[in-house]
């Protein structure tokens, strides 16, 4: 079926558009007061593999805002999840992996599932999710990148430095490569499953991806990030966001992936000249601007599209949205895409 709001999808592949489309990193979460109320009754991995939450929060934020975009409600810890490691949500702490990987044994525990078995939730959110939008936006599926899950893995939890997972990688390199190599596979698949299940589109997330230096980059994260972009390239459109990032964007051009994601730190015009000006950017709003007044909202949205120019251009904030953005600053962010006018 044609999707009827298709300019998202357009400008992925680089066409003209009468403005450029938007979505928010993070859109279902902790902002929306319908989020909190379903958030209230349910903990988190249950809403993750429950379709009918799952779908019903996917679409929470479209119903208020009428996005460009939907992006599933899931998490990229359902990877791990499904190779065996065990991953809590604690309220109030974030991720929590009782068992960390430490050394090859470890890594030899870990599976690679069969994900159409172990992630069928997810398909099955898709599939419900589908049946709720008619048709009428694209949906994005996700996954996080090899290096930023083995980053939970290892560390256990979250972490300003990611100093455990860096010494893993530091002092036994052949079993971080090996543990990357198994997420890659599982990742691979299970985003191929989510492309045959009906998303879209898919965005990769390395959220700590700028936790390595250019050269351990290179190794540890984009190397496989690369695998992933070969793989799926020719079924779905593949969007790339690492975080911190900007030092890779030149090879990320050149990657066949159809979009970049640039954090706030890069300005527009750097973005573009890093990435040759032929491939669709996609950010890059500090998220807490969006605590700024409306009006200012407003017009920093439209100076943003200016300097990124209205075509090969997604507007998104330049990583997720905090949750103590008021919800009509939200607003404000969607309507100035929507008012643009070149
Ligand atoms: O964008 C969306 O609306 C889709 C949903 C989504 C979630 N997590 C839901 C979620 C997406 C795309 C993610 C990806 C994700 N998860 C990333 C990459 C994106 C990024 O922000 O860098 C990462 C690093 C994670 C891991 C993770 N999950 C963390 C660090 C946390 C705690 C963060 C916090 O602010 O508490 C989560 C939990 C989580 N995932 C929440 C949501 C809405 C909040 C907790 C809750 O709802 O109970």
């Amino acid at each position: 079926m044609k999707i009827k709001n298709d300019l998202f999808l357009r400008a992925l592949k680089g066409e003209t558009v009468e403005r450029p489309p938007v979505w928010m990193m993070r859109q279902a979460g902790r902002y929306l007061p319908e989020f909190m109320a379903i958030k209230e009754k349910y903990d988190f991995f249950t809403r993750c593999r429950t379709p009918e939450l799952a779908s019903e929060i996917t679409v929470q934020p479209i119903r208020r805002y009428g996005m460009d975009a939907a992006i599933l409600f899931s998490d990229i810890l359902v990877i791990p999840q499904a190779m065996q490691i065990e991953v809590q949500m604690k309220p109030d702490f974030g991720p929590y992996l009782p068992n960390p990987i430490r050394s090859q044994i470890d890594v030899d525990k870990v599976l690679v599932p069969d994900v159409n078995e172990e992630l069928d939730y997810v398909m099955q959110a898709i599939a419900a999710t589908k049946e709720k939008l008619q048709d009428e936006i694209p949906l994005i599926g996700f996954a996080g990148s090899p290096w930023t899950i083995l980053c939970y893995c290892v560390q256990g939890q979250g972490s300003k430095t990611f100093d455990k997972a860096k010494e893993f990688c530091f002092t036994q390199p052949e079993a971080a490569h090996n543990l990357l190599q198994k997420i890659t596979d599982t990742t691979i698949s299970y985003l191929k499953a989510k492309v045959k299940a009906g998303v879209n589109a898919v965005q990769v997330f390395d959220s700590w991806g700028g936790m390595l230096s250019p050269n351990d980059y290179k190794e540890y994260s984009w190397y496989y990030i690369q695998q992933i972009i070969d793989a799926l390239k020719d079924e779905t459109q593949v969007i790339v966001f690492g975080k911190g990032c900007w030092f890779a964007l030149g090879d990320m051009a050149k990657s066949g992936a159809a979009a970049l994601g640039v954090d706030w730190t890069c300005s527009a015009r750097n973005a573009r000249y890093l990435t040759g000006g032929k491939i669709t950017l996609q950010g890059n709003f500090d998220p807490a601007r969006l605590l700024s007044p409306p009006e200012v909202i407003k017009k920093m949205v439209t100076q943003m599209i200016n300097e990124f120019g209205k075509d090969k251009y997604v507007v998104n904030l330049g990583h997720g949205i905090l949750p103590n953005v008021p919800v009509e600053n939200a607003k404000a962010f969607i309507d100035a895409v929507k008012e643009y006018k070149p």
